[in-house]
């Protein structure tokens, strides 16, 4: 019972590190200049709804989920084609190293 009792505390007090930890290494001026040069805002206001969703409501709807930065890694590197008003078009990947997307989708997810 008693170790019970510590063994999910331990859990409870790693993940409460790890969650502080990322939000603590997100490189804000990183992944702005990833936005500003690969022509994100075009689309994509931080808040406000442009053509395409903010990054505040792509948060808003993928957060807490346990694959959440991996779909936004894999939607940034990879090609796809998403819907904009009445077209489908083919979403702009980020021409970055791995680490540098890593950033970006933990910048974006903390909108
Ligand atoms: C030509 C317009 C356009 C540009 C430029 C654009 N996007 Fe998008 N993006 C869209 C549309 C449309 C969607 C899907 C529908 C929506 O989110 O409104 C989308 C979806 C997304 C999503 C949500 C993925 C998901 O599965 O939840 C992310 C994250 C994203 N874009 C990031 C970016 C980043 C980063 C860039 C710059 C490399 C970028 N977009 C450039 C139009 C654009």
């Amino acid at each position: 019972m008693k170790t019970k009792v510590l063994i999910s505390s331990a859990v409870f007090m790693i993940s409460a590190f790890f969650a502080t930890g990322a939000q603590a290494s997100v490189d804000d001026a990183d992944a702005k200049s990833l936005l500003n040069e690969n022509g994100c805002l075009n689309c994509h206001d931080v808040t406000k709804t442009k053509t395409a969703r903010s990054y505040k409501k792509i948060a808003a709807e993928r957060k807490g989920k346990a694959d959440a930065e991996a779909a936004i890694i894999k939607h940034l590197t990879q090609p796809s084609t998403v819907k904009l008003g009445e077209d489908m078009i083919d979403h702009p990947q980020v021409e970055a190293d791995p680490a540098q997307v890593k950033n970006l989708a933990k910048w974006i997810l903390s909108r």
